[in-house]
């Protein structure tokens, strides 16, 4: 099945109501254990960056699992970061350790040079031109940074895509359901995605298929 492309950014205020207060403890918490078995539960210090973080759920997670750290989210969307602002004046603990950043990548330069850890959930699929993640974990890794992605990989129909809908979001209201289906419809083959990585010389790093419908690109930037 060919990729459908949805629109990058999740700028829509129903869109942006929607996904902030959608309960994703569960797939947050085991994207931060899958992260902390990946690295042996290693310390995490300096500076972790969150590609597409969204209202920041799993930045606030990692921040509270990682005490040393600091974080920073980019998202395009200014309704996803007042969301996220928002969350983050209640989080009280950790709020001097998490920022948010807004700005479109790739033109968005953000305030550091290099990060100690990168991770990204849920953001590849949105891009039109998937080298834009794979340039930006490029450019802003430090050497030898732990780097942890999560997405979604393609169905390989669209009744597959239904059967996962069905199986995965059929409580959840309208707009989140949409959006998942369209997120599988424009998410990657794993054999893309290592295209991809080839592409940005990244092919060192592992692509591993995690469920049934997502997939993990995970390794040390050399
Ligand atoms: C599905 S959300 C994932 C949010 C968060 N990572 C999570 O897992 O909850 C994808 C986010 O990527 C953002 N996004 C998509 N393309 C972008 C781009 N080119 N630059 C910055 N943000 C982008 C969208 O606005 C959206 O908030």
């Amino acid at each position: 099945m060919d990729r459908i492309f949805e629109p990058e950014l999740m700028v829509g205020e129903d869109q942006a109501h929607a996904y902030a207060h959608a309960d994703f403890s569960e797939p947050h918490n085991n994207f931060i254990k899958m992260f902390q078995g990946q690295y042996c539960n290693r310390e995490i210090e300096g500076y972790v960056l969150d590609i597409g973080c969204g209202p920041g759920d799993i930045m606030f997670r990692f921040a509270r699992a990682h005490h040393k750290c600091s974080i920073h989210g980019i998202d395009g969307s200014e309704a996803m970061i007042r969301y996220g602002l928002k969350f983050l004046e209640e989080a009280g603990d950790i709020r001097h350790r998490v920022a948010f950043i807004q700005g479109v990548l790739p033109e968005k330069i953000l305030p550091r040079e290099k990060y100690d850890v990168i991770i990204s959930n849920s953001f590849l699929h949105h891009l039109h031109n998937p080298q834009v993640l794979w340039d930006v974990v490029r450019k802003y890794a430090m050497p030898a940074a732990p780097v942890f992605i999560m997405d979604l990989r393609r169905p390989k129909s669209i009744d597959e895509a239904c059967q996962l809908t069905k199986t995965y979001v059929a409580n959840e209201p309208e707009v989140l359901r949409k959006d998942f289906y369209h997120s599988l419809l424009a998410a990657f083959e794993v054999e893309e995605i290592i295209e991809q990585l080839e592409i940005t010389g990244l092919r060192h790093l592992s692509v591993n298929i995690a469920s049934d419908r997502h997939v993990i690109v995970s390794g040390f930037m050399k």
